[in-house]
């Protein structure tokens, strides 16, 4: 698939790489162009090679046939902090922050501003912290200790920390995988001012409806191997969908035919305070039940209570007819 690509030089680029883990060939020739300005979306189905992809563009991993591409010209990054050094920032999805240091130390570890006999200027680093955060146009406390944030406001943390590396690309690895709906929304506020100031920026995740709200161009892996490189103006979901598992999703899914049986999981009340309130559904024999909710609705609470991997206060759990005791799980 050929598509017109921005006739500048891309800031950050790979050009036919390929990495293998012993016999697994996670990318094979695959090429891939970031320009300024641009929020660039990574997609594929699980093993299709993207984190290896990030890793080859941030000196993690050196690939072993290809190119990497810094403003068009060839270089080896040995590392990440060379990576880093040519402005090339990783936001991971689980920030790994030192808690007890303030926000604004994390930032300028090991490079605070100094006064005379080398006393780090204390001062000088809050101001530094603080306008980089007004220049994401979030409200975050510098003084504030690590400890304690939450993971969205970690990766704001770090993304602060890329600015102040004068980062133009950045690269986030599945960052919204636990994040609410309203972190989501903050953060791709932050990405497209970013953005508007000329990043270049890499995304990856799994909620198509992400990329679409973020991005204007995706590639898509397959198998370690490049299917495409298009603007996603004029595609669809299941264009997505389509290239990214190479049929279309109603064969991905066919609908199966089946008897439900007796009642196998009766859930009835369940209350955490706080968390849930009167949850209550059964599932029968033969029979898949999803749960749904958006970002935050108490899904997974329900679930591990159901589990019993986390109390509750309310209601009733039964399995088969016996009722379990609440947080133990079972081997029912
Ligand atoms: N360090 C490693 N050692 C051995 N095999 C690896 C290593 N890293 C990745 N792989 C393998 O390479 C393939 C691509 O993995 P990769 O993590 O890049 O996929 P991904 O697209 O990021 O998947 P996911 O969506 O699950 O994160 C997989 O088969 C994986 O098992
Ligand atoms: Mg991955």
């Amino acid at each position: 698939m050929t598509h017109p690509e921005p006739e500048t030089t891309p800031v950050l680029a790979l050009e036919e790489v390929s990495k293998s883990f012993g016999a697994v060939r996670a990318l094979r020739g695959v090429s891939l162009r970031l320009y300024a300005g641009e929020a660039h979306a990574l997609a594929g189905e699980n093993g299709a090679g993207k984190s290896t992809l990030i890793k080859a563009l941030a000196g993690v991993h050196r690939p072993d046939a290809g190119t990497v591409l810094l403003d068009g010209a060839p270089v080896e990054f040995h590392g990440p902090a060379d990576a880093r050094d040519a402005g090339v920032a990783v936001i991971y999805q689980e920030p790994t922050l030192f808690p007890d240091l303030s926000v604004a130390e994390n930032i300028f570890m090991g490079r605070q501003p100094r006064r005379s006999l080398n006393r780090v200027d204390h001062r000088a680093v809050k101001q530094a912290a603080a306008d980089l955060f007004a220049r994401l146009g979030v409200d975050l406390d510098p003084d504030q200790p690590a400890r304690g944030l939450s993971i969205a406001d970690q990766q704001l943390v770090e993304i602060a920390k890329a600015l102040s590396f004068d980062a133009r690309v950045l690269i986030m690895d599945e960052p919204t995988a636990a994040l609410t709906g309203s972190e989501v929304a903050r953060l791709f506020g932050v990405v497209k001012t970013l953005r508007e100031q000329g990043a270049a920026v890499l995304f990856i995740s799994h909620r198509l409806e992400e990329i679409f709200a973020l991005c204007q161009r995706v590639t898509t892996l397959r198998d370690g191997a490049l299917i495409g490189s298009e603007p996603l103006e004029g595609l669809t979901e299941d264009d997505l969908v389509r290239r990214m598992v190479g049929r279309d999703l109603d064969e991905l899914y066919p609908k199966q035919e089946t008897e439900a049986g007796e009642v196998a999981l009766q859930v009835r009340r369940l209350t955490r305070e706080g968390v849930f309130t009167d949850v209550s559904f059964e599932v029968r024999r033969g029979e898949i039940v999803g749960l749904a909710g958006l970002v935050g609705a108490g899904r997974s609470e329900v679930a591990r209570a159901v589990f019993g991997v986390d109390r509750f206060d309310g209601g009733e759990v039964e399995v088969l007819g016996t009722r379990l005791k609440p947080g133990a799980p079972s081997v029912a």
